[in-house]
């Protein structure tokens, strides 16, 4: 039906008649002219019509936004002072000698290169959304990302292998979305939040390399990085370790940028402890493009009188920190104001701050609410030790560790955006020795920081049993620009040691032969070392399109509340379905039999 794609014709075409198929974009009169600007996949065509030739004239002015056609004409220069150089197609136009109307649109539900449209009504129109230049731009990278990757990894032998759907729970921490068995009455299949136990399955097998592009469900809170359903990059790979795996994997990663984006990314990727980065930036997945640090200032603090210093500084299990901000005397009352509010969705319950006017004037050149509670030494040592410089802001957070961490962490990446001191385009890092466990002070319990699979540190096996909370694991996430953008670990191989971590995660051994017998078991025949990881696709792709949510790089995504708002999903099903699977609803379905 067509010649070219309209946003591939170009002045090498000129003279030549092509044929192109594509939606009404603008349609302009111009005194006897009509413009029609014709988008496509690949971009956009001026066509013109003239009045030569009335019937066809007449066709081109019917038609409207949307409209799909199909037009013939030829190629031919744009009058000087009319180029286009923000277009491929800028230089030329097509005269139209022919015009076929494909299909007639209804009127568009909005402008389509409306920037103020909601995006519960972009949603809704997806189909339509998608035509947009930059919806189609991201959905190609997208495209080109999963040819990279896969080429990538086949040529390093890896085997491309799927997993089931319908299956039992796999433990990455979410709520699991269950399907109701028709078949087995009061049972339930879970969709998998990972194929993480297949994947190991596999290597017991001896497939030695496998990966798969897979979707992953996850009933969790949503937010801007995280959709119910979404995609992993899934690796595992046997007779291998955790140095191995992690540069075969930035090998990926700059094999990737390179060949899709022409993105040179680090040579090697820096690697920084769990315990570094939680002390220095407040989090396990720190953006280092933002060039301030937390700094401990608990053993100054802990006899001063003002308790919300003290108190905390006393504190096991409690943290002091500052966190310098160059320049930032110049930050006015209300925008203070906006940060301490901004800490408080963190827990924090205040932000106390000194602002430095003038260093050698000492206490008089300082200026602060908090300065009258705090003696001349602490002072001077903080401000040496946070290297205060005159017009610096310092912060301050008092608390239980995780709070401060939480709050100054999320402020310091705040405070790197707004006052515009992000450093370089590109952070990767690979952060490494995460602890096994995590206490659940609600349940009183540990729990795995990544999942029960992941193997601890043989230099630590001494305290899985005696020290859980001091076990060092063999995990490692890779982090981009404060992004995790994958995870994965070093697993456990043996049935002893996966009975000793099931046994302090509170699995006893009738619920782990229950939930996990068959991985028990196959632990037991002939498993051999194995590790992997999982990249969030959606993830990367954001990162690389500069997209503010995973939700811009997926073609049909969910909302916030996840539903689905163009097919209307989740939805109510019929009473004879509901009989089917054994399900009684306390209040009867509106749907009738069906
Ligand atoms: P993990 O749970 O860390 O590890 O997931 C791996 C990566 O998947 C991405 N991700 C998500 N992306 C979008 N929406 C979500 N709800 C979501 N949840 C996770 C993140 C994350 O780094 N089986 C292990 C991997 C392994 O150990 O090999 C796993 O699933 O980018
Ligand atoms: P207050 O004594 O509550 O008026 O607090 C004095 C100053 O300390 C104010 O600037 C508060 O924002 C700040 N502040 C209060 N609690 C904390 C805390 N836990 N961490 C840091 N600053 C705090």
């Amino acid at each position: 039906m067509r010649t070219h794609y309209c946003g591939q014709v170009t002045a090498e075409h000129i003279d030549q008649e092509v044929t192109v198929c594509g939606w009404v974009h603008r349609r302009r009169d111009h005194g006897g002219v009509i413009f029609i600007d014709l988008r496509d996949r690949e971009g956009l065509l001026q066509v013109v019509y003239d009045p030569d030739r009335a019937d066809i004239f007449a066709l081109a002015e019917d038609v409207r936004n949307e409209f799909v056609l199909q037009v013939t004409g030829k190629v031919r220069h744009r009058p000087e002072g009319t180029v286009n150089t923000n277009l491929t197609t800028g230089e030329i136009e097509v005269l139209g000698t022919d015009l076929k109307i494909l299909n007639k649109s209804q009127t568009p539900p909005y402008v389509i290169d409306d920037e103020t449209v909601s995006e519960e009504h972009r949603l809704k129109y997806r189909y339509y959304d998608l035509r947009r230049p930059e919806m189609l731009a991201r959905l190609k990278l997208r495209s080109d990302v999963t040819r990279v990757l896969r080429n990538y990894l086949e040529d390093n032998g890896f085997l491309d292998v799927e997993t089931p759907m319908l299956t039992k729970a796999t433990p990455e921490g979410a709520r699991d979305y269950l399907v109701p068995s028709r078949t087995h009455e009061g049972n339930f299949f879970a969709l998998p939040q990972s194929p993480q136990i297949f994947k190991q399955l596999l290597m017991v097998a001896g497939l030695d390399r496998y990966y798969q592009i897979v979707r992953c469900f996850r009933d969790e809170d949503l937010r801007a990085d995280r959709q119910p359903e979404f995609t992993q990059l899934d690796i595992e790979t046997s007779f291998i370790d955790e140095g191995e795996i992690m540069s075969l994997m930035e090998g990926m990663v700059q094999t990737l940028f390179k060949d899709t984006i022409g993105v040179e990314l680090a040579k090697s990727f820096p690697q920084m402890t769990y315990a570094d980065a939680m002390h220095r930036y407040g989090s396990d997945k720190p953006d280092l493009r933002i060039p301030l640090e937390l700094v401990d200032i608990a053993d100054v603090l802990q006899d001063v009188e003002f308790k919300v210093f003290s108190g905390p500084a006393k504190d096991p299990k409690g943290r002091v920190a500052a966190l310098l901000l160059p320049n930032g005397c110049e930050l006015t009352r209300k925008e203070i104001d906006g940060y301490t509010d901004f800490v408080g969705i963190y827990g924090a319950k205040g932000l106390a701050y000194i602002k430095v006017n003038e260093l050698a004037k000492g206490r008089e050149g300082l200026q602060s609410p908090i300065l009258k509670f705090l003696p001349d030494d602490a002072i001077n040592t903080i401000m040496k030790r946070v290297d205060a410089k005159d017009g610096d802001l310092v912060f301050f957070g008092a608390d239980k560790t995780k709070v401060v961490n939480e709050a100054l962490g999320a402020l310091r990446v705040k405070l790197g955006h707004d006052r515009n001191l992000i450093e370089g385009e590109w952070a990767p890092l690979w952060v490494v020795d995460f602890p096994m466990f995590e206490w659940d002070d609600g349940d009183k319990r540990w729990i795995s920081l990544h999942h029960p699979f992941t193997s601890p540190n043989e230099d630590d096996l001494d305290k899985l049993k005696n020290d859980p909370g001091n076990c060092r694991s063999r995990a490692y996430d890779m982090i981009l620009n404060g992004t995790e953008v994958g995870g994965g670990s070093m697993r456990i191989y043996r049935s002893e040691v996966q009975k000793t971590v099931f046994e302090q995660l509170g699995i006893d051994d009738d619920e782990a032969q229950d939930k996990f017998g068959f991985l028990l078991d196959a632990l037991s025949y002939g498993c051999p070392p194995h590790g992997g990881i999982a990249f969030g696709l959606d993830r990367l792709v954001m990162l690389m399109s500069g997209a503010q949510s995973i939700r811009d790089v997926m073609a049909f995504p969910k909302t916030q509340t996840a539903s689905c708002l163009l097919t209307q999903a989740p939805s109510e099903v019929s009473e004879r379905q509901l009989r089917e699977l054994h399900i009684k609803l306390r209040k009867p379905p509106k749907l009738a039999e069906s």
